[in-house]
């Protein structure tokens, strides 16, 4: 996809693993943000976050030092995107909880503008059946770290109007991000694909046949895989892949899905992957 930048000013929606991810790429290429969570906490720590993040980026060559950084304001509801050019919602992937958040997204933007969900698993056309102008919502699945990735899936609904297609082409110029465009449906590609993967490895070592370490460096030595599936999930955060997991077998009835009981009892005993500091792995702080 290609378009032209213009002039951007996002609002990004959720102050999390991705929705700070998105900030830092959008501030570090110059573009203004307004990040909304209903969470004070993680509201209150995101500058310095993305601080940190975009100094890490920089030093990794993954966003240029030579940008002036963009605007980073701060706000605790949705009113605060009413003049963005474009909306995107990154907070937790449950269904009803988005649904409502759109709702309130739509009566506040100007009409026309693009809003953006970047679920890793719900159709996009499940929510545009509950919102009012659903031309005007599209799936834009950044991948984790969003200033590291720089390739992503663009899902376009059955519902998904040519503005709001040729509105992402303008948005991803801005963010230096090339977008694949696919069709709608439960996790999309990639998340249908490599949620499936994850959740058998974790199948493999609940079996107790390999480590976790083993695992990973089988899928990393043999077949080419970069983090191994248990260390991608320690980063994508295991509470967000049993989430996207449901949302998978829920939709597809396919038990391959269905969440691996070693995952689940990590997600109860709060061992979340990197943003707790213990998931397969340990972590330092971070
Ligand atoms: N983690 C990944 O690797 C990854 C990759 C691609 C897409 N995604 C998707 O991105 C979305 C966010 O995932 P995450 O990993 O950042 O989750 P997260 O749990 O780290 O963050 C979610 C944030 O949303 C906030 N939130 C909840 N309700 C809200 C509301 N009504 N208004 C504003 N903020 C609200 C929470 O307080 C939290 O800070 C999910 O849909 C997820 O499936 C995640």
């Amino acid at each position: 996809m290609t378009g032209d930048s213009g002039a951007q000013q996002l609002a990004v929606l959720g102050a999390g693993t991705m929705g700070l991810g998105i900030a830092t790429l959008a501030i570090g290429r110059g573009v203004p943000v307004v990040l909304v969570d209903v969470d004070q906490e993680r509201l209150s720590t995101a500058p310095a976050r993305l601080r940190k993040e975009l100094r890490l980026a920089q030093m990794m060559g993954a966003l240029p030092r030579d940008v002036a950084a963009g605007r980073l304001d701060l706000a605790e509801s949705v009113t605060a995107a009413a003049d963005a050019t474009a909306v995107i919602e990154a907070i937790t992937e449950l269904a009803d909880l988005k649904a409502k958040v759109h709702q309130e997204i739509a009566s506040v933007v100007r009409p026309g503008t693009l809003r953006v969900t970047n679920t890793s698993s719900i159709p996009v056309d499940e929510l545009a059946g509950q919102v009012p102008s659903p031309e005007d919502l599209v799936g834009i699945h950044f991948m984790n770290p969003p200033y590291l990735i720089g390739t992503l899936e663009v899902v376009r609904g059955p519902r998904t109007g040519d503005r709001a297609m040729a509105s992402v082409a303008s948005l991803l110029a801005a963010l230096g991000r090339k977008g694949i465009v696919v069709g709608d449906g439960p996790g999309f590609v990639t998340s249908r694909v490599l949620h499936r993967m994850i959740n058998d490895a974790a199948n493999v070592v609940e079996e107790g046949r390999a480590s976790v370490e083993d695992v990973d460096a089988l899928m990393e030595g043999c077949l080419g895989h970069p983090t191994g599936p248990l260390r991608t999930a320690d980063l994508i955060g295991i509470d967000n892949l049993v989430d996207s997991l449901v949302v998978l077998h829920e939709r597809t009835g396919d038990d391959s899905f269905r969440p691996s009981p070693l995952l689940l009892r990590k997600v109860a005993e709060g061992d979340h992957g990197r943003k707790t500091g213990r998931g397969f792995y340990e972590y330092g702080v971070l």
